[in-house]
């Protein structure tokens, strides 16, 4: 009855922020647009040349100062990235060599905004098989540079950042009061493509591309999809919604996740929202709000805690934590 058990959390955003105001001057929107449709205010965007991997690496030596450990105790980085620094290699070898770790293995995982649900969950099966002792399970991400910065219907959502989890197969008993990863469900339809993509890669224009969205589709699937997936991850542990003592949904948009949490029947303060201050990163945004929950002193050892997200593909998934 192996379990991965969360040693410690970090995350790292940019210096500079761009405030709605700042975007109103370049774009036709207004911050009154943004904050009523979507809940964001402000966004970091990483510096000329301030790399994925680089917030990637701060993130991860965050959450292994807070887990107590060094790079030597590490065996396996699994790093969940849409804006890697180069087409190959991955971005978890390229942080996974910053921070001199030369044990094990390190690769990227793709899944867009789900990409931390989906890393956490492969890290986890990894841990679980006996195969890894210890990972960081990273989601790092900078939008900013594949964002159409003349679209308004985009480039107003999405910020920079990183965040990252040290997780460690420790015994369990198996039963739900077990530290550690109790439960993990993941989906995917490609069918919904169209929806958002990247209108770019090597083998289609071989150019980067940018983000391209039909915001309201998505709008119309995500909280269907969203609380489908909680769904199942209730029912695997026979659990209801007032048993999590915390909700930590990907931070795409404030109404998603407040539609979701309603219909599922969460506590308005229960929900972990940090978009207001973060915008959407993508696969960086859970470990960022876990990381922020933790350190304002809300989540705390022993407590449920679910996670949740849905991005391009679609992908979308969830797992509940005990911390
Ligand atoms: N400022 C001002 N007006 C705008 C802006 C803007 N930034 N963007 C669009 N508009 C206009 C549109 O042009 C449109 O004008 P029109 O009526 O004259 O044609 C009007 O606002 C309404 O546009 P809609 O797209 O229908 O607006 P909607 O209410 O759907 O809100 C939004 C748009 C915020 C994008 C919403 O659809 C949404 O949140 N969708 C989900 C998107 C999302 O969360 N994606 C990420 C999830 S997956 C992942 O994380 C990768």
């Amino acid at each position: 009855n192996t379990r991965s058990v969360i040693r410690g959390c970090g995350s790292y955003l940019p210096e500079h922020i761009l405030t709605n105001d700042e975007l109103s001057k370049r774009v036709d929107t207004s911050d009154e647009w943004i904050v009523q449709r979507t809940g964001i205010r402000q966004r970091h965007i990483a510096g000329e040349g301030e790399t994925t991997s680089q917030l990637g690496v701060k993130a991860a030596q965050a959450a292994l100062d807070a887990a107590g450990l060094t790079a030597d105790d590490i065996d396996l980085v699994v790093c969940a990235t849409s804006t890697p620094d180069f087409t190959f290699p991955a971005t978890a070898t390229v942080i996974q060599h910053a921070l001199g770790i030369t044990k094990g293995a390190a690769f990227d995982v793709q899944a867009v905004c789900s990409g931390f649900v989906f890393a956490i969950t492969t890290a986890d099966k990894f841990l679980v098989s006996g195969s890894h002792k210890r990972a960081l399970v990273i989601g790092a991400e900078t939008f900013s540079r594949i964002l159409d910065w003349e679209d308004r219907g985009t480039c107003v959502l999405f910020g920079d950042g990183a965040g990252a989890v040290v997780l460690e197969a420790q015994p369990g008993d198996g039963s739900l009061e077990d530290r550690g990863v109790l439960t993990t469900h993941l989906r995917s339809d490609g069918a919904h493509r169209a929806k958002l993509f990247v209108d770019g890669g090597p083998g289609s224009t071989g150019t980067v591309g940018h983000l391209r969205m039909e915001g309201r589709e998505v709008f119309r699937f995500a909280v269907g999809m969203i609380t489908d997936v909680i769904e199942d991850a209730l029912k695997a542990l026979d659990l209801t919604a007032e048993d999590i003592d915390w909700f930590v949904p990907h931070q795409a948009n404030r109404r998603i996740i407040e539609a979701s949490a309603q219909k599922l029947g969460f506590a308005p303060e229960k929900v972990v929202i940090t978009v207001d201050k973060h915008g959407n990163t993508s696969a960086a945004s859970i470990p960022l709000a876990l990381t922020q929950a933790v350190s304002d002193g809300r989540i705390r050892a022993g407590d449920l805690v679910l996670i949740e997200s849905l991005g391009g593909g679609f992908t979308w998934g969830s797992a509940i934590i005990r911390w």
